[in-house]
């Protein structure tokens, strides 16, 4: 296994080429197998398509070959791109307007992470469509103005298909509702993909799920942003928004800057935050996304974004970087070069921010969701699934995954109180067609003004409790998931789906 063939490797310091000067990297490098030992080429930008024309964008699925590194050619899947996809940006009150188009081998979907449309526009497993065809995404866009994103989401491949590409960024922007914030994209603005990948000596992406991969969720040993391993971005000398995703099919972060300086979270999942939190580091799991705005107005040197190693779901001793963080290491993410110009955004943060409101009222039932690891006999299906049988060992509330079953049926616009368990290890659970908010987790109640609006919360042995309400429908045949996003989890059936009418 890839996580343990580098688990003896330790933290290194080496050179990295910063606009024609050698400088020191920072000391959060880890040695890499030679495929990869060259990060610090330059962040990758997804260029920005708006989506909500009159003319609809096209997002092809299809293969391609990626430099994760320059002068490599990875195997990989991409929308419209060799990996990843475009920045698709949609404005609140006009429609998104999108044809997915499917070349690549394998059924696929888009599904559109977060945002709050109907079942039969939401990509979900049951709109998996064959190569040669394609599907029309249209959609009304009533989303606060949010980080969102996009991917595959076939039963049983969603984590493969991720892994090798299928995930792009979704913006919504809300024109009639300012906020002050630097928005100038790919300048003052960034979209950052985190992701963790494993390389064989050839170059292609290993993808390995046997047992302990299976159990705890895929972990690279290679973190890549942008689909580049540990890039540098160029950056104003001023204040700049990071659009943060956690787009690893298993891996938890805690980004934090090397040099310890603090920032300011503006959004979370849902869309605004109240006002700008100051925080000194931000934990993101699986799928979640937070906007961060740092300031570089007074930086002449390389700026590094870290990760504490976060040991894997509280269960698993989470591999090379997870195992790492045992002895108080931290793993690099990227690096910021600020430039020699000041910024031309804006220099100051708003003092407070148009969140979107938290008008769940109270609630009219509760439900109950159980996370298990042991759907049926554990040990049964563990070795069923060790001899290559497809024996489940998944789960919610005992069950594993079934296209053709309804587990809840919900009424739309009503508000309900979900609490969450999950026995075994850590996971971030995920609702697909609304946003919600955090009542309690990890034992601990939760303040809403620094949590924002959610769509994944994390989901520990203390639990966790939730309001949700759902406004747009499902039917039967297009219901809703709501699943673990440890994508494996996910794909090995914790998952469930509800209908809304
Ligand atoms: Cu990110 Cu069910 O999805
Ligand atoms: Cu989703
Ligand atoms: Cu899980």
């Amino acid at each position: 296994m890839a996580d343990m063939e580098l688990s003896s490797l330790g933290l290194d310091r080496r050179r990295v080429l910063l606009g024609g000067a050698a400088v020191l990297a920072s000391p959060f490098l880890l040695t890499r197998r030679a495929f990869a030992a060259e990060g610090g080429s330059p962040l990758p930008l997804p260029p920005l398509v708006d989506a909500d024309g009159s003319q609809p964008v096209t997002l092809t699925a299809r293969a391609g070959n990626h430099a994760f590194v320059p002068g490599t050619r990875t195997p990989t899947l991409g929308y419209e791109l060799d990996y990843l996809g475009p920045t698709l940006r949609v404005r609140r009150g006009r429609s998104a307007n999108i044809d997915v188009v499917n070349r690549a081998d394998d059924q696929i979907t888009a599904h559109w992470h977060g945002a709050h449309v109907s079942g039969n526009m939401d990509g979900g497993p049951q709109t998996a469509f064959d190569p040669g065809q394609s599907s029309a995404a249209r959609f009304d866009v009533h989303h606060p103005a949010a980080t969102l994103w996009y991917h595959s989401h076939v039963h049983g491949k969603t984590g493969p298909q991720v892994y090798h590409g299928l995930a792009g960024f979704l913006l919504v922007e809300d024109p009639a509702v300012p906020h002050g914030l630097p928005s100038d994209y790919g300048v003052n603005d960034l979209p950052l993909v985190v992701q963790d990948r494993s390389f064989d000596s050839a170059g292609r992406l290993v993808y390995d799920i046997s047992g302990m991969a299976l159990m705890g969720g895929f972990l690279g040993d290679t973190i890549c942003v942008n689909g580049a391993v540990t890039p540098v971005a160029d950056v104003p000398r001023g204040l700049v928004r990071l659009r943060l995703l956690n787009g690893s099919n298993a891996r938890f972060y805690d980004f934090a800057f090397a040099d310890g300086r603090r920032f300011h979270q503006v959004a979370s999942d849902g869309g605004l935050l109240p006002a700008p939190v100051a925080r000194s580091h931000i934990a993101l799991a699986p799928a979640e996304r937070a906007e961060i705005v740092v300031d570089f107005s007074a930086d002449t040197a390389p700026v590094h974004l870290v990760s504490a190693g976060i040991a894997q779901g509280g269960m698993m001793g989470g591999g090379m970087m997870g195992g790492n963080a045992g002895s108080g290491g931290a793993i690099e993410i990227m690096t910021f070069a600020p430039g020699t110009a000041p910024a031309t955004g804006p220099a100051t943060l708003p003092a407070s921010l148009p969140a979107p409101p938290m008008d769940f009222g109270a609630p009219v039932r509760t439900r109950d969701f159980r996370l298990d690891m042991h759907a049926g006999s554990m040990i049964g299906s563990m070795f069923s699934r060790l001899i290559g049988s497809s024996g489940s060992i998944m789960g919610i509330n005992g069950k594993s995954y079934d296209m053709g079953r309804i587990d809840a049926e919900l009424r739309a616009g009503e508000t309900e109180l979900w609490r969450i368990s999950a026995p075994m290890m850590t996971h971030p659970f995920h609702v697909h067609g609304t946003s919600f908010q955090v009542v309690s987790r990890g034992g601990q109640r939760v303040d809403p003004a620094t949590e924002g609006l959610k769509d994944v919360v994390v989901v520990d042995g203390r639990g966790a409790e939730i309001l949700v309400r759902v406004d747009q429908q499902a039917d039967a045949a297009t219901p809703f998931m709501l699943h673990c996003h440890i994508l494996e989890h996910e794909d090995a059936g914790m998952m469930a789906q509800f209908t809304v009418a």
